[in-house]
């Protein structure tokens, strides 16, 4: 890391508990978590949070006031934009596309105009996905390579294809969840990790995380 970037992070790099790559800038005013590696050609701009223990790969863009929890694996090429927040634990595919203005015009300006993208805890974003502005994306959802989400999607979802449709449930461990149904609710046991679901009305709920 240069001079010129350690007095930027206001830290030297002794004293800093991150990583960041000499071919990275970190702006004034960010801040970032112990044990965070920033790798080549990232910029994290001012005010944004990212959290401990967190991986940037190549080339991630960072934006003002973006929220970033802990432990998320940020991989090659992604960009988050103003009005990202990533909740703890998650991970964002190869090349996947945030966004955060719904009808971008080059000739009018809609910086007040963002909306919000909401990524919660665990979930997963697989390559080269897209995610329209303005939606909330569930703990522990998965969404496949290339999917165009464009709602919100539910905890513990599968979401694949463009327009992005539900096509089944993931467990924590990251396999498929089958649900049969027994009187008014359908249950779900995952033989990999021996995590159990419970589903009612669409809404899927772990029972018992002892063994995940
Ligand atoms: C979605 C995913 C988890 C697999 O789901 P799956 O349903 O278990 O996959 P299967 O291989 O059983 O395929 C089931 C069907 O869904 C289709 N399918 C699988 N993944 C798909 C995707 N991302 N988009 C569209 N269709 C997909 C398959 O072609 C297959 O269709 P068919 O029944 O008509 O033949 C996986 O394909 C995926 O997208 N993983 C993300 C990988 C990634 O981005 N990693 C990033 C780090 S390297
Ligand atoms: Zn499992």
């Amino acid at each position: 890391m240069t001079g010129e970037l350690s007095q930027l992070t206001g830290l030297d790099e002794q004293t800093r508990k991150y990583f960041v790559h000499e071919s990275s800038y970190v702006d004034q005013s960010s801040k970032i978590g112990d044990g965070t590696k920033i790798w080549h050609f990232c910029h994290v701009m001012k005010h944004a949070t990212i959290g401990k223990d967190c991986v940037l790969g190549q080339n991630v863009h960072v934006g003002p006031n973006v929220v970033i929890g802990n432990r998320c694996k940020i991989q090659n090429n992604v960009s988050l934009y103003d009005g990202v927040i990533l909740e703890d634990d998650v991970f964002c595919g190869p090349s996947m596309v945030f966004t955060n203005v719904i009808n971008p015009r080059s000739a009018i300006e809609r910086k007040h105009e963002f909306r919000l993208t909401l990524v919660k805890t665990s979930a997963t974003i697989g390559a080269n996905a897209t995610l329209l502005c303005g939606h909330t994306i569930g703990r522990y959802a998965f969404i496949g390579a290339g999917a165009v989400v464009t709602k919100d999607v539910p905890d513990y979802a599968l979401v694949i294809g463009n327009p992005g449709r539900m096509s089944g449930w993931m467990c924590r461990c990251g396999l498929k969840l089958r649900f049969e149904r027994n009187q008014h609710e359908e249950g779900s046991y995952c033989k990999n990790c021996g995590a159990q679901y419970v589903k009612r009305r669409e809404i899927v709920r772990l029972l018992d995380s002892a063994r995940v």
